[in-house]
C-alpha cells in the first residue's frame, strides 16, 4: 500500500459573525452560560445568497494552491456535509463544476461532525491503493440553515464554514492509522425529522419546526466524551503510538467541556490540543478540517509532528486518524 498525506489546506469562513449578546437579543439566554457550558463566544454566519458549496470552492481553492496542484490534477472530490446546497446533485459534483476538476469521481459523505474524518479514511483507501493519485477532501457546513432559531438548547452551538485538504501519495510519513465506528442505535439523539422521504416537508412539518436540529444534548455528551477517548485509544495503538507520542490533538469542536474531560482521559496536557470553538462553534464536519488548516497555517503542526484528528457526531458515527505530518 502507498503511503498517502495531507499537502495543501485551506478553509474559508464566512464573514459575518454572531456574538453570544447577539444571541442574547435572540432567545433566553446569556454569554456567560454560553461561555461556561460551551467555550464558545462567537460563530459565523454565510450570508443569504452563500450556499455550502460556495463555502467549499473557497477552501478547496486555498487547499489546490497551498499543494502547488492543479484542479485537473484531482482525480477524487469528496465532501463531507449535511447541508447540502440541495438533495442532489452532490456538492462534490458542484464543486467539481466551479473548480473545472473535470478528471475527479465525486461524491458528498454523509457522517456527521465526523464527516471529515470519514471523508479523509475513505480518501486514503483511495489513494493508498493506487486507484487514483491526488484528492480533494473537503468539509463543509451551513448549519445556521438547519438550525431552530427559536430553540435556545440548539442555536447558540452551531455555526458556518469550511476547510478543505488536498491529500496525496508521500514518500514518508503521512497517515499512520485511521478508526472508524458507527452506532445507529442512538439516531433518535440528534437528528432532524422533517425534510426527509420519512416526514417530507409540508405545512405540518414547518409548523412543528421538524425541518431543524432536534438534540438530547446531555446523553450525546457523556457519550461524546467515552467514545472519542476510546477512538483516540485505539488509533493510537493501530499506529503503535501512545498518547504521549502525540504532539497535537484536533479534536471535534462540539463544546470545550467535552473536549477538556476527553483529554483528561487521556492524560493529554491542555497545550497539546488545539481549539477554535470559541471563535466558530460547531460547525459539523467543517470544525476538524478548519482547525486542522489553521493549526498548520499557525506553525502548531511542523514536519514530523504526530497529529490525532478525533471527532464524534450525528448517527452516532465517530472516527479518528494520526497522521505524521
Ligand atoms: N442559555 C441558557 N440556558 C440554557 C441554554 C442556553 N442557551 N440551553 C439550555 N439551557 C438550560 C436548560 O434549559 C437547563 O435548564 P433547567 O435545568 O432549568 O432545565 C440547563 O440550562 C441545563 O441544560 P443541560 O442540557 O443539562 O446543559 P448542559 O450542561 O448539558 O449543556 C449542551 C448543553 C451545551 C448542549 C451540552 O449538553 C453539549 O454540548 N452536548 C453535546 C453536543 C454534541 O456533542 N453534539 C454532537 C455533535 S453535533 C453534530 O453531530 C451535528
Amino acid at each position: 500500500m502507498r503511503k498517502v498525506s495531507i499537502v495543501g489546506v485551506g478553509k474559508y469562513l464566512p464573514k459575518k459573525i454572531l456574538t453570544n449578546c447577539d444571541l442574547e437579543k435572540m432567545v433566553d439566554t446569556s454569554d456567560e452560560w454560553i461561555t461556561t457550558r460551551t467555550g464558545i463566544k462567537q460563530r459565523r454566519m454565510a450570508a443569504k445568497n452563500e450556499a455550502t458549496s460556495d463555502l467549499a470552492i473557497k477552501a478547496a481553492k486555498e487547499a489546490l494552491e497551498d499543494a502547488h496542484l492543479k484542479a485537473q490534477d484531482i482525480e477524487l472530490i469528496l465532501v463531507a456535509t449535511i447541508t447540502p446546497d440541495m438533495a442532489f446533485p452532490s456538492v462534490a459534483c458542484l464543486l467539481q463544476n466551479a473548480l473545472l476538476a473535470k478528471n475527479a469521481v465525486c461524491l458528498d459523505i454523509s457522517a456527521a461532525c465526523a464527516g471529515f474524518v470519514y471523508a479523509l479514511t475513505i480518501a486514503q483507501q483511495f489513494l493508498a491503493s493506487g486507484t487514483y493519485k491526488n484528492a480533494l477532501v473537503v468539509g463543509a457546513e451551513i448549519l445556521s440553515s438547519i438550525t431552530d432559531w427559536k430553540d435556545r438548547n440548539t442555536c447558540v452551538l452551531f455555526g458556518d464554514g469550511a476547510g478543505a485538504v488536498v491529500m496525496s501519495e508521500v514518500k514518508s510519513g503521512g497517515i499512520l492509522s485511521t478508526y472508524l465506528g458507527s452506532d445507529g442505535s442512538k439516531a433518535d439523539l440528534l437528528m432532524i425529522p422533517g425534510g426527509g422521504s420519512r416526514h417530507p416537508c409540508s405545512r405540518e412539518t414547518i409548523d412543528k419546526r421538524l425541518n431543524y436540529i432536534k438534540m438530547q444534548g446531555n446523553e450525546l455528551f457523556k457519550l461524546a466524551v467515552t467514545t472519542m477517548a476510546h477512538a483516540a485509544q485505539v488509533v493510537l495503538k493501530k499506529a503503535g503510538l501512545e498518547c504521549k507520542d502525540v504532539d497535537l490533538v484536533i479534536p471535534h469542536q462540539a463544546n470545550i467541556r467535552i473536549i477538556m474531560a476527553m483529554s483528561k482521559k487521556l492524560g493529554l496536557p491542555a497545550e497539546k490540543i488545539y481549539l477554535n470553538i470559541e471563535k466558530y462553534g460547531n460547525m459539523s464536519s467543517a470544525s476538524t478540517a478548519t482547525a486542522l488548516c489553521e493549526a498548520v497555517k499557525e506553525g502548531r503542526i511542523r514536519k514530523g509532528d504526530i497529529v490525532l484528528l478525533d471527532a464524534f457526531g450525528a448517527g452516532l458515527v465517530w472516527g479518528a486518524c494520526v497522521i505524521k505530518w
